[in-house]
């Protein structure tokens, strides 16, 4: 258990790169199994779920070596498992993906329903009627996918939801399937343009990554790649936020500031300075702010529902009252009880929320369940008056490289206790 211990007060001033994107790395990981090649990935974040991925593809076969400065070598060469065991299936969400990659390297994959953040159902329905109607033969059992194929096809793909994950699960697929598979309905994440550069770069025919139509059709596979990750904007945007709610002025570089602009807009109408160029955006907040309107997450180039915690928690103290829609997950709320043990007035109903802005919020104790609602707590505790302890099981690690280093780079008066 880490408890992060936040005195609340201090500007925050200075410069940060943001790391690589934990959601852009995940799938690609996944997709380096898809064709026998090595890889070498630049930008790669350490954390706890790249970690388990990382665990995984060795699991399955392939040789793993990390240069210096975030560069991984995957060597996926070697004959591939493709059963992933119960324990590193549970760690998180996106090890979903490798039932995608492990259907298209071997014509089979066994693994259980996916962990990750409870936020909600988090059922993989699309996933496994898309994989179906590309010949895939999928069991469910107690938990488990068993999965097989005489050789998957090329189809016609239409995704009532533009489900990230399910995407990328027919991409990769689709890049062994006899035929041309194209998906309607795809969701257009800037994560679902950087893997389909990653696939180009293996020899796949992929296009139209970025709109809802993406299609793939064949392979002329190459045995070498080199890619450089994207800055991942969710933690960009958390770390915006952090200035937002504590006040000073940052600058933070190595991310598209394209890919967080529904974040750098609503943090502009609640009062803060945002001036961008290129991949550095420049952030300054007085600290006091003012409700921004509604909010309402939306899939993307919507509003994006990871930084609906981070947002909620920059906005406790902004003047007027900020109504916010979280429409993709039925259980993104779960911070809300524990920012109100600061003093939070936020008053929930189904869907919607409403933050009504307090003069000031107390330190207290609060306890992480998942990892974005994890780094809105600390973020509060920026704005809070005395000391805020934020327990956490491990969430914010899952997601944040060295958050604790790079706030306390910027001036927050920051330690983490492990006990
Ligand atoms: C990805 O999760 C991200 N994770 C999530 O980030 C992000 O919140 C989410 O996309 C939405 O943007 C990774 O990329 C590793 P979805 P994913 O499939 O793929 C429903 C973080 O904090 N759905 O787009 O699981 C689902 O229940 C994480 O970094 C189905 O109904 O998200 C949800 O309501 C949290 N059936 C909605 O779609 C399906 O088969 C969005 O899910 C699949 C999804």
């Amino acid at each position: 258990m880490d408890i992060w211990h936040v005195r609340g007060g201090n500007r925050l001033f200075g410069s940060c790169r943001v790391q690589g994107s934990k959601n852009a790395t995940l799938p690609i990981l996944a997709a380096s199994l898809v064709l026998p090649a090595r890889s070498r990935l630049r930008n790669v974040p350490q954390l706890k779920d790249v970690a388990a991925a990382k665990e995984i593809l060795t699991h399955l076969g392939c040789r793993l070596e990390d240069e210096t400065d975030g560069v991984l070598l995957v060597d996926s060469t070697a004959p591939c498992g493709a059963e992933v065991p119960r324990a590193l299936m549970g760690e998180m969400r996106s090890s979903v993906i490798f039932m995608g990659a492990l259907l298209a390297r071997c014509g089979e994959a066994k693994l259980s329903l996916p962990g990750g953040c409870q936020l909600g159902k988090r059922p993989i329905d699309l996933h496994l009627a898309a994989l179906r109607a590309m010949g895939a033969e999928i069991r469910e059992e107690g938990g488990d996918l068993d999965c097989r194929t005489d050789g998957l096809h090329g189809a016609d793909i239409t995704l009532r939801f533009p489900s990230v994950g399910a995407t990328e699960n027919v991409m990769l697929a689709a890049c062994a399937a006899k035929g041309a598979t194209r998906i309607r309905g795809a969701a257009r994440e800037p994560e679902i343009v950087s893997l389909q550069e990653y696939l180009r770069s293996l020899g796949a025919h992929v296009a139209g990554a970025g709109s809802d139509t993406i299609t793939i059709c064949g392979v002329e596979p190459r045995r070498e790649t080199d890619c450089t990750l994207p800055g991942d904007r969710i933690v960009a945007a958390t770390l915006a936020c952090a200035c937002a709610a504590a006040g000073g002025r940052i600058l933070l570089s190595g991310v598209d500031p394209a890919h967080f602009s529904t974040v750098l807009h609503f943090l502009n109408e609640a009062g803060c300075d945002i001036i961008q160029f290129n991949d550095v955006v420049e952030i300054a907040s007085s600290g006091a702010l003012r409700a921004p309107g509604r909010i309402v997450t939306e899939p993307y180039p919507g509003f994006p529902t990871d930084a609906q915690p981070l947002l909620m928690a920059a906005l406790l103290r902004a003047e007027g009252t900020t109504l916010i829609t979280e429409t993709i997950f039925e259980n993104r709320y779960r911070q809300v009880s524990e920012l109100r043990r600061l003093g939070a007035d936020i008053r929930l109903s189904g869907p919607e929320a409403a933050v009504r802005g307090v003069e000031r919020l107390r330190g207290a104790s609060l306890t992480a369940s998942d990892l974005r609602g994890g780094a809105a707590m600390i973020v509060a505790a920026l704005g809070a008056e005395g000391e805020t302890a934020v327990f956490d099981a491990g969430h914010i690690r899952r997601g944040y490289e060295h958050l604790d280093d790079r706030l306390c780079a910027l001036g927050a008066d920051l330690w983490i206790e492990h006990k």
